[in-house]
């Protein structure tokens, strides 16, 4: 199996380097699917950017393309149009064998790459010792997504939660459990309101503020009480997020876990080797990286000797590429930290630590609310993530109740987890990540549109098609070959065909939202085709047969889809 375009492009440069010599062999044919299906399925532009270099009419270099193309069995010849646009059709018995192949493929096309390597996607970290908001839920749903699709084309995902867990509110919090004596879940409780109530401390009482910049030294400096009280904390906060990542059906594990204090040993060689190159410079006591374009430098180390963020971040890098082998590391996080990875990044590649090792930066923008201001509780405060999921939930029960009263309270519920959590995370994924959002319940959980409920529901809708096969009594599924005639089959076949090229954009460009788009598009092809083309009244059981390959190859790729996205389906809602 191979999908039509890179099927389209070996060909294309096989008519190439046939028509202008080897050396154009590896010219992008730059074929894309066509935007208007009425001048075929897919269309090469080559022609006008090679007529330019090579001083030819490009209709006339067009020509040459088709006189040595061979895409016979594929597609028919392609008719040049305007100034030398090459428009491709595929052939319907192509595209017929096409679909009798997805059918029989547990991938859906989607190849294993050849070239499987060791990925370190960074994502979630949150700071240990606060609950989890609803900012935290864009690093983690795309981060989630980004480590499927990596680990679904068989590279070798290494999952690094970088929770902050080492800062100096550490000597706080931990002097303020000292006081209150015991440091088990019942203390601690709500974790924000023991925050809000170590800080109201921390600021009203300077004796308790000196015991608590003395518990800070001790801390980093190893002392086993401390880190005895330290460390209840720690578990208390895991618990909490584990318990998040439960609901979200999230594959990081508490095994994969490497917060900062992880570092702490490492922080001092990672200064040493920063300053012996050269890299770092002493600036008033302290050891700093001045990056171009940036005023303010990547802090190595503190005046005062300390270490903070920037340096375990350098720490970390070192890490993931001596000990983890990483030849690439993804970096889910907020868009305000765009500066401080890019002077990391450029603080590795200076000092060669990451040599032939590719660094990506993942930026993500906030979200804001229907007001356009960050989205915030009806009262002010930040949305504990908690409670939205709970919210998701609830909303989702109460449409699904108004839907299908006929579920029973245990059936609802499922679904409404289902589609509630399904809705949040798509919502999240299905814009242009960079850019912020508007959260918006009313639209996230539509029924129309580009959203979660709509995709389960054209999924649980193939699904019903087939418990009403099976309802026919045996041999109704019919047998035989796979016949794409009706344009709206041709169109649902073609957009089923390009799931792989798909998936491999967002292994690259680690955009998800092209995945939803896809898939959005897909349920509108299904649509069309299922109004064009009767399935269970076909006009003979060959007809039917065929055609429910089309709704199965449909269903399995709108599945596999979701859940490379972290979306879970329903057999019915
Ligand atoms: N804890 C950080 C924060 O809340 C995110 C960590 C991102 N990863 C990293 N390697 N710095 O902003």
């Amino acid at each position: 199996m191979i999908d039509p375009q890179t099927l389209l492009a070996n060909r294309f440069a096989d008519a190439l380097a046939a028509a202008f010599g080897e050396d154009h062999r590896a010219t992008d044919p730059l074929i894309r699917p066509a935007q208007n299906p009425k001048f075929g399925d897919y269309q090469s532009n080559v022609a006008m950017s090679l007529g330019k270099r090579l001083g030819r009419n490009p209709r006339e270099a067009a020509q040459a393309i088709v006189d040595h193309l061979d895409v016979q069995g594929i597609a028919e010849v392609p008719e040049i149009a305007g100034p030398g646009f090459l428009n491709i059709k595929l052939t319907n018995a192509f595209l017929s064998e096409q679909a009798a192949a997805l059918a029989g493929d547990e991938r859906l096309g989607v190849k294993r790459t050849d070239q499987p390597h060791s990925v370190v996607v960074d994502y979630l970290g949150p700071n240990a010792a606060k609950e989890m908001h609803v900012g935290h839920i864009r690093s983690t749903v795309i981060g989630d997504c980004l480590v499927r699709v990596l680990d679904w084309l068989g590279h070798h995902v290494i999952r690094q939660n970088h929770i902050g867990d080492w800062g100096t509110q550490f000597g706080m919090l931990c002097e303020y459990l000292v006081q209150v004596g015991k440091a088990d879940e019942q203390t601690i409780g709500d974790l924000d309101d023991f925050y809000r109530k170590a800080k109201q401390k921390f600021d009203a009482d300077p004796d308790f503020a000196g015991r608590a910049r003395k518990r800070v030294v001790a801390l980093q400096s190893g002392d086993e009480q401390t880190l005895g009280v330290w460390r209840a904390l720690i578990r208390v906060s895991m618990q909490h997020m584990d318990a998040l990542c439960d609901r979200l059906h999230i594959t990081l594990t508490p095994e994969d876990v490497r917060a900062e204090s992880f570092y702490n040993e490492m922080l001092a060689t990672t200064a040493d080797e920063l300053e012996q190159s050269g890299v770092a410079k002493l600036s008033d006591g302290a050891l700093c990286v001045f990056v171009p374009k940036y005023e303010a430098p990547l802090m190595i180390r503190k005046s005062d000797g300390g270490f903070g963020y920037d340096a375990t971040d350098m720490a970390a890098i070192r890490f993931r590429v001596n000990e983890l082998k990483a030849v690439r590391i993804v970096y889910v996080t907020d868009a305000r930290q765009t500066e401080h990875f890019h002077k990391v990044f450029h603080t590795a590649q200076a000092a060669g630590w990451s040599k032939n090792v590719r660094l990506d930066f993942v930026p993500f923008g906030a979200i804001l609310g229907e007001d356009n201001k960050p989205f915030k509780t009806r009262s002010g405060d930040t949305v504990k993530l908690a409670d939205l999921l709970d919210e998701a939930e609830e909303r989702a029960g109460a449409i699904v109740a108004e839907k299908n009263p006929d579920l029973s309270a245990d059936e609802r519920d499922v679904v409404a987890k289902v589609v509630g959590i399904g809705a949040i995370k798509y919502a999240d994924l299905s814009g242009d990540r960079v850019k912020d959002y508007m959260f918006s319940w009313s639209r996230m959980l539509a029924m129309e549109g580009n959203t979660a409920p709509y995709l389960q529901y054209a999924y649980a809708r193939i699904q019903s098609i087939f418990r009403k096969v099976e309802g026919l009594g045996p041999g109704a599924e019919g047998k035989g070959d796979v016949t794409v005639a009706h344009d709206a089959e041709r169109a649902l076949v073609l957009k089923v065909l390009q799931l792989t090229s798909v998936v491999d954009a967002v292994s690259e460009k680690l955009q998800p939202h092209h995945l939803c788009t896809y898939l959005y598009e897909l349920s509108t092809a299904f649509s069309s085709f299922y109004e064009n083309c009767p399935v269970l009244k076909a006009d003979t059981p060959e007809e039917r047969a065929s055609r429910l390959v089309l709704c199965d190859i449909t269903a399995r790729t709108l599945k596999l889809g979701l859940e490379l996205l972290g979306i879970d389906v329903l057999e019915r809602m």
